[in-house]
């Protein structure tokens, strides 16, 4: 492009475009966004509007600014960054305006509720990838929430996908995270640095070190945590100083779920994505957006702490035996915004009026929820604020408008000067009336009209027949076909006075306004504080509702090595069937029952078996009630789950493999104090293949790691591994044939499954009737076989006996005696034959 063809805008917004590389650059011309270039070829094509061209030639694409926000909202959504330019003054003639990009939109760090879940928080996370340990930091600056971890780099993976952050930063050229739905933003190495990245941190919070956080030891943690920090201060070019502390964590000072647990257990999200029919959805009846995420927050970290669940429990007992205070409690709660999303857009200086009639309606509340609270429940007593809500009552309008800056905002009596503004302008109707009486008087023309339009203000309409009688000191304005306009210097004068205190009137507002607004902001530390507990009250009263809705009862949990429910239910099945079709079972893990093998055909109910155990351990340790009739929970430092390849269609392709690298992680990380839940494990290769995998693994646990296991099973021979060892004991689904159909009875009882009932499950499917007669005739035929070569061979020590079938083994011990060093290759040849002949 020829030099003379950019002009001073495009330069100007090739300097500003420079700044923010990575975004696309919205660019603020009167009423519009106007992309340039590559940014407008992009623009158009995503959101599907014209690309044209300006005067120069170049590219352009452009959306008006009052509907700016679904645009931007589409281009955040799809992972693209948008940066906002606004003019900061006033556009005069002949001069350009000046402009600089206000903020940088984001996934990881949009403040705008359309783009917010509100029963989610919306994690920026940040990773300090160093040589033995990971950083973590977990920042949600629309809550202010900010956490940090330190992990090793196998566990990083699957820490952030607990978190499902939107965005994640990096030291740039960073390799080796297989991370492909999230947004990735590098930043420079030195941004990294643990020095700039502490005094980052140790400057925004006014601190002479993180000690008093409890992070100040960290190292990785710290650098991830600076740069987050960078990152949210660069994109919203703001301070956030309601980011107010830092949280370390540790993976170990909770229950640890990892990914396939969380998706096989369905907590949150199906497999499917969906979230209708998860843990989540049958306890998600919070009636707050903060308790929305503090419950999602227990249900994924639950505790090891026994002393904490019990203090929990304590407190959803409280609500338990009180359905009166709970149901008032709930109802206030319902009624209250999001505190902590709202304190947050104050700070940022991103509310309205309307905004800050919501925040003094919800603290106008404090005190009859405090009057609702018990003794037992004193600590969650929130802060009184009755002055702030006086001071916003007094001030601002019951239903201000959306602006702030239109005026309509500050109630009469708060302003001398506002209120004598205000009569002007009410004053001026009554006067232009009384001006076009005079007028009319002095004139004689009684057609005589005084009006007002934009161009040119207050004028005086006379029509055609009565021109003569206009007097002298009126100017003529404008000459339509039947009347002509006039104005005076009086009326001039006047309307220089309304118009002024228009003007003086919506800045006093919008003063009177931000000055409130500071002041508010003083607040929103405590204001936070109360979120919080008003949080906890909702999660603590919601998890009372629904136990006392779906007949939960409180388990006793503790540091005992045991693991025994009485009548204990599928949280999430039990929804799905009338009252009273789903049929309790009971558990025993403990020493002496440490692994049970669960057979039973299929649809007999042995997945839902243990997934409901795994699913009552985790509402355990949360702090809730559990469905089950009577339960002992002993702690679980880690639930691991995997399901057999052909019971979870929805995964990819090496379905076997993943399945197999995922027993190998539970085989290596797995404690004595895990729980173990195999369903199905090693169904998706060959029989011989699947059997000597599952009966390996069985004995490896029983042997080495002694965690409390579930293994549900279709193959018959594992129940034979009973005998191996006294911890190992047999479950099964019970069943009935009744003629040739079959009833499941979906009762758990000791025992090996003694029948398959394969074919009767097929014949539930409707298979035809031929289909069933042959694969009975084959079963028969094949059962015969399997006889012969019975599973007893696996009850010997060598697990390699699997392999070998009567014939090879014999061949093999006739291999073994062949000594090859004194062999000639005839002899080999012979030997060979031999070898051959036998097996026939
Ligand atoms: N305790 C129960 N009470 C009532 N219905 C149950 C119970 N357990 C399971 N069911 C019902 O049976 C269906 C099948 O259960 P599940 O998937 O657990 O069987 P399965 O033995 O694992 O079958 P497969 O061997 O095919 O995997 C469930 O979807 C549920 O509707
Ligand atoms: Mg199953």
């Amino acid at each position: 492009m020829k030099k003379s063809t950019i002009t001073p805008l495009i330069r100007q917004y090739k300097r500003l475009k420079e700044k923010e590389p990575d975004a696309i650059l919205f660019f603020r011309v009167g009423d519009f966004y106007e992309t340039f270039y590559e940014d407008a070829i992009l623009t158009s094509k995503v959101l599907g509007i014209a690309l044209t061209k300006r005067q120069e030639g170049v590219p352009l694409a452009g959306v008006p600014h009052h509907s700016a926000k679904t645009y931007i909202q589409r281009l955040v959504s799809g992972g693209y960054k948008v940066a906002i330019c606004e003019q900061l003054e006033e556009p005069k003639p002949g001069k350009l305006v000046e402009r600089d990009i206000v903020e940088v939109i984001t996934q990881g760090t949009v403040l705008d509720a359309t783009l917010l879940d509100e029963r989610r928080s919306n994690f920026l996370a940040s990773i300090s990838p160093g040589d033995n340990k990971c950083g973590l930091a977990l920042l949600d600056i629309s809550t202010g929430d900010f956490r940090v971890t330190e992990l090793k780099r196998d566990e990083l993976l699957d820490e952030i996908r607990k978190f499902e952050p939107k965005e994640i930063v990096l030291p740039s050229g960073t390799d080796g995270l297989d991370i492909e739905d999230i947004v990735i933003s590098e930043m420079d190495d030195f941004e990294f640095d643990y020095e700039y990245a502490l005094e980052n941190l140790r400057s925004h919070f006014g601190t002479q070190t993180l000690d008093g956080f409890g992070c100040g030891w960290m190292t990785e943690g710290i650098r991830a945590a600076g740069a987050a920090l960078l990152y949210a201060k660069r994109t919203k070019r703001k301070d956030l100083s309601h980011v107010e502390r830092i949280s370390p964590y540790s993976r170990s000072n909770s229950l640890i779920l990892d990914e396939p647990t969380r998706r096989n257990l369905e907590l949150v999200r199906k497999p499917t994505g969906e979230t209708d029919g998860t843990l989540l959805s049958v306890l998600n009846d919070t009636t707050t957006p903060m308790g929305g995420r503090l419950l999602r927050d227990f249900l994924l970290s639950p505790l090891l702490n026994p002393e904490r669940i019990r203090e929990r429990q304590e407190r959803v007992t409280v609500f338990y035996n009180n359905p009166s205070l709970t149901a008032q409690l709930r109802g206030i709660l319902s009624r209250i915004p999001d505190l902590h999303r709202l304190t947050t857009r104050l700070s940022l200086e991103r509310v309205n009026a309307r905004d800050i009639i919501f925040l003094g309606g919800a603290l106008k509340k404090f005190p009859e929820i405090n009057g609702l609270l018990p003794e037992s429940l004193s600590f969650y007593k929130l802060g009184n604020f009755m002055e702030l809500v006086e001071e916003i009552e007094k001030t601002i309008v019951d239903s201000p408008p959306q602006t702030i800056r239109d005026g309509g905002i500050i109630r009469v009596g708060v302003n001398k000067e506002l209120d004598e503004l205000r009569n002007i302008s009410k004053n001026a109707k009554l006067w232009i009336v009384d001006f076009e009486g005079k007028e009319r008087r002095r004139t004689g023309i009684q057609s005589l009209k005084v009006g007002f339009n934009s161009v040119f203000g207050y004028y005086i309409e006379v029509t055609k027949p009565n021109l003569p009688r206009v007097p002298d000191d009126y100017l003529r304005k404008q000459t339509l076909t039947n009347a002509e306009r006039f104005i005076t210097p009086q009326l001039k004068e006047y309307e220089a006075k309304v118009l002024q205190a228009d003007e003086r009137s919506k800045l006093l507002e919008y003063e009177i306004f931000v000055e409130l607004r500071d002041r508010l902001n003083n607040f929103v530390p405590s204001i936070r504080g109360a979120s919080t507990k008003i949080a906890h009250l909702d999660v603590f009263s919601t998890l009372a509702s629904v136990a006392k809705r779906y007949g939960y009862t409180r388990p006793t949990v503790d540091d005992e090595d045991r693991i025994v429910m009485k009548y204990s239910r599928h949280p999430v099945v039990e929804r799905l069937l009338k009252e009273g079709e789903f049929i309790p079972n009971d558990v025993k893990l403990d020493l002496e029952e440490r692994v049970l093998i669960i057979t039973g055909p299929n649809m007999a109910g042995k997945s839902t078996y243990l997934r409901q155990i795994a699913l009552c351990v985790i509402l355990a340790q949360m702090g809730s009630y559990i469905p089950a009739r009577e339960a002992k929970i002993g702690l679980i430092d880690r639930i691991f789950t995997r399901i057999g390849a052909s019971d979870d269609l929805t995964r990819g392709v090496s379905t076997f493999l993943a399945e197999m690298t995922e027993t190998a992680n539970i085989l290596n990380n797995a404690t004595e104090r895990s729980l173990l839940i195999l369903d199905e494990i090693g169904r998706g290769t060959s029989t011989y293949d699947g059997l000597s995998i599952a009966w390996a693994s069985v004995e490896y646990i029983v042997r080495n790691i002694k965690a409390k296991t579930l293994f549900a099973t279709h193959y018959h021979e594992l129940t034979e591994l009973e005998r191996l060892s006294g911890e190992i004991k047999n479950y099964n689904l019970e069943c009935k044939k009744w003629k040739d159909e079959i009833i499941f009875l979906r009762k758990v009882v000791r025992g090996g499954s003694p029948q398959s009932y394969g074919i009767e499950v097929a014949k539930l499917a409707g298979l035809p009737k031929d289909v069933i007669e042959r694969a009975k005739r084959i079963l028969t035929s094949l059962e015969k076989e399997e006889r012969k070569g019975s599973s007893e061979r696996l009850m010997q020590p060598s697990q390699l006996g699997l392999f070998d079938g009567v014939r090879e083994s014999e061949v093999e011990r006739q291999l073994k005696d062949i000594d090859i060093e004194k062999l000639t290759p005839i002899d080999a040849l012979m030997a060979l034959k031999k070898l051959k002949d036998k097996l026939g």
